[in-house]
């Protein structure tokens, strides 16, 4: 069988070849194809990427159907069970998990970075006192730059990894003091004889205790979290990363960018959807009517159903898990009967399994951070902390790829034909509309 598409324009009768790799053609193949000299060639239409691959990446693999996760090839579940957060970043970034030698050495390079510049501290506090943290983290991750000038050598592979370490280590401790600002409480400095985690919920929790030690439970459960948010190829913001990356920028404008995109609410903010829809029912026995609702057609049912996972969301049912052990520690929270009876609801509705709608991530992942003292407008945030080593990997791959170049979609222009100027005074009043 020919690895090779055989294309018949039907506009001129011609016949193309147009070789076929990886599952895929490569849209400037079907350029050849013309009516005339003049021809600018055909072109491929998909608005939103739905069926358009922007590059070859060897970090995350996503299989939907199946409900398969795996980070360089490792199943997302083996991960959550056995790893840890830093060890998941050094295998999203550098392709292996590392050896206890490799992992000593790069807990120590994160662990160096913890700390920001005081300047970076007082641009915080010029924020509103009521400023929305992601906001603040979107700000200030673009702000680094700043401190970082020689960061824009981003042909350079040392230079690289300098910044790769300092983000790494450094969103945690502004992601932290966002949260400090809106509360207005001050911000606590990182304490580096912590690991990872727990340093972040001290920079987050910690009043006047010499040393604020979190529950190791609760440790453990943020630790997973993290790595289920680690990296998820080419989603809206590591698309962003990856785009504006390519106009070879500065990681830290770059990762700015990206976070940005996480702000929206169809990518970070759907946990937070879930909370005000749990909160919305309030009791359990309003769960039929509000699922009657939402199957004629009022509403979804939040935290249900995925583009890419049309089986289950793999993450899901790790995360239900570690509600389970949170819950254990902070005590039941009414939010998770709704949500427990609002699955079991749905699971069994010919509605839901028609559609092969299952609980996604965002299902649980709000009534967990709402259980371990999270504020709503955190959520994102806690989202853009882990997230931050895929956005960096998904960065590292395309600044080494010799097949990228700036990132350039085309269109297709459908304005107006050409026309001349006309004065002011001559033009006709149109509604101006945008
Ligand atoms: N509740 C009720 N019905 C739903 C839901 C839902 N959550 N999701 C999809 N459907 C229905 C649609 O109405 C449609 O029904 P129809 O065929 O009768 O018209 C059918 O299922 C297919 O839906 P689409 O919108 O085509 O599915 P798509 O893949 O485009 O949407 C999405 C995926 C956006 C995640 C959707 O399922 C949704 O809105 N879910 C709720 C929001 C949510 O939880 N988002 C978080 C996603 S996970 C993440 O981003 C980390």
């Amino acid at each position: 069988m020919e690895d090779s598409l055989t294309v018949t324009d039907n506009r001129t009768g011609r016949t193309y070849e147009i070789p076929v790799a990886d599952g895929a053609i490569r849209a400037p193949d079907l350029r050849q194809i013309k009516v005339d000299d003049d021809d600018f060639g055909l072109l491929s239409y998909d608005p939103a990427f739905l069926n358009t691959a922007s590059c070859r990446s060897s970090i995350t693999e996503i299989d939907g159907d199946r409900g398969i996760l795996r980070y360089r090839g490792y199943p997302i579940e083996q991960l959550a069970e056995h790893g840890s957060y830093l060890e998941t970043a050094h295998l999203l970034l550098f392709g292996e998990l590392p050896t206890e030698a490799e992992l000593e050495v790069w807990t120590h390079e994160i662990t160096y970075h913890t700390f920001v510049h005081e300047n970076v501290k007082q641009l915080m506090q010029g924020f509103r006192y009521d400023a929305h943290p992601m906001g603040m983290l979107i700000s200030v991750v673009a702000a680094l730059s700043t401190f970082y000038p020689e960061a824009s050598r981003v042909d350079d592979a040392d230079v690289r990894m300098l910044q790769v370490h300092r983000l790494i280590a450094k969103v945690p401790t502004i992601a932290a003091w966002s949260y400090r600002h809106s509360r207005g409480l001050p911000y606590v400095y990182p304490d580096n004889d912590l690991g990872f985690t727990a340093n972040f919920l001290s920079m987050m929790f910690k009043m006047a205790e010499p040393r604020f030690e979190a529950h190791p439970a609760l440790v453990r459960a943020l630790e997973v979290l993290f790595i289920l948010h680690a990296d998820h190829e080419q989603n809206c913001s590591a698309n962003a990363m990856r785009s504006i990356g390519s106009s070879k920028v500065d990681p830290y404008s770059a990762l700015a960018g990206a976070a940005a995109a996480l702000y929206g609410p169809l990518h970070g903010g759907a946990n937070e959807a879930v909370l005000k829809m749990l909160a919305e029912i309030g009791n359990l026995k309003n769960i039929p009517a509000f699922v009657e609702k939402v199957k004629a057609g009022e509403g979804r049912l939040m935290g249900f159903g995925h583009r890419i996972y049309k089986n289950y969301d793999p993450r899901a049912k790790i995360i239900k898990q570690v509600a389970d052990e949170v819950f254990e520690v902070t005590g039941r929270n009414a939010m998770l009967d709704i949500a427990l009876e609002l699955e079991k609801i749905a699971l069994e509705d010919e509605y839901f399994v028609s559609r092969k709608l299952y609980p996604n991530v965002d299902f649980y992942s709000g009534i967990i951070y709402q259980a371990l003292g999270l504020p709503v407008a955190m959520f994102p945030v806690m989202f853009a902390i882990p997230r931050t080593a895929g956005w960096l990997a998904q960065w590292l791959e395309l600044v080494q790829d010799p097949e990228q170049k700036i990132a350039r979609p085309r269109q297709l222009y459908v304005g107006s034909d050409v026309r001349d100027y006309v004065p002011a005074g001559k033009r006709r009043a149109v509604a101006a509309t945008v």
